[in-house]
């Protein structure tokens, strides 16, 4: 009987013990990323020249002598794309990382008049952080699309879900990029299903 109440002691001694010691965890301000590139970076090297070869690879090109379509021709080339969609999906967590600063230092956003400076832009973000994030994710989910249609190896598939990654890409920039630009998209202007609609907008722009 002794011996049984001690051991109770012990454990309740034992339990005050463990709630007291302090606990080895990171502080929840700490965050364990460390961003290193400027938004304005990561859409220059890494999301254009992984969204670029998906575009590039499915096209129906129309001329005089008849209709052109371009597909993937090998298995090697389905797997290059496939490279590309991955990255494509994960850059969308890349792009909302807290800290990570809209352009480096000196280096300017807006090489068009409706074009927000890395001040503006950083500024419409910090006040609209859920649509924000929310455009990242729709871009994730388009890029999943085109990792099914890859995998799936299936062209017209392909080149639809491309259009939706277009207008994740639009949707995000109209509101944080060039929130004041009321021109149509050139995409619409010109009639096309898909494409990319951003740069016939930047060249049509400039
Ligand atoms: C979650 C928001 C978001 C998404 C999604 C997004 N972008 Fe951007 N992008 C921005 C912002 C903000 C800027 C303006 C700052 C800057 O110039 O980088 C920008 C700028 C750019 C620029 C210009 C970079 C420069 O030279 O200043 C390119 C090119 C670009 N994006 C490509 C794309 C493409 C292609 C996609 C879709 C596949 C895309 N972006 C999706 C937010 C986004």
């Amino acid at each position: 009987m002794k011996r049984k109440i001690s051991a109770s002691i012990l454990a309740t001694l034992l339990v005050g013990v463990a709630a007291c010691s302090p606990k080895a965890e990171v502080p929840k301000s700490e965050s364990p990323f460390k961003p290193s590139a400027s938004l304005q970076e990561l859409m220059v090297s890494v999301i254009d020249p992984n969204v670029d070869p998906i575009w590039n690879a499915v096209s129906t090109i129309s001329t005089k002598e008849g209709t052109e379509e371009k597909q993937p021709q090998s298995d090697d080339e389905w797997k290059v794309l496939r490279n590309h969609a991955i990255t494509l999906i994960e850059v969308s967590n890349l792009l909302v990382i807290e800290g990570r600063p809209v352009a480096a230092t000196g280096v300017n956003t807006s090489t068009h008049a409706v074009e927000l400076s890395p001040q503006e832009v950083q500024k419409t973000i910090d006040g609209n952080r859920g649509d924000f994030i929310k455009h990242a994710h729709a871009l994730q989910e388009g890029a999943k699309l085109m990792l099914a249609a890859i995998d799936a190896k299936n062209p017209e598939e392909l080149a639809r879900v491309g259009g939706i990654v277009d207008h994740a890409c639009e949707q995000c920039h109209s509101q944080f990029w060039y929130p004041n630009d009321k021109r149509p998209t050139a995409s619409l202007d010109l009639g096309l299903q898909s494409g990319n609609s951003l740069y016939l907008k930047i060249r049509s722009a400039s």
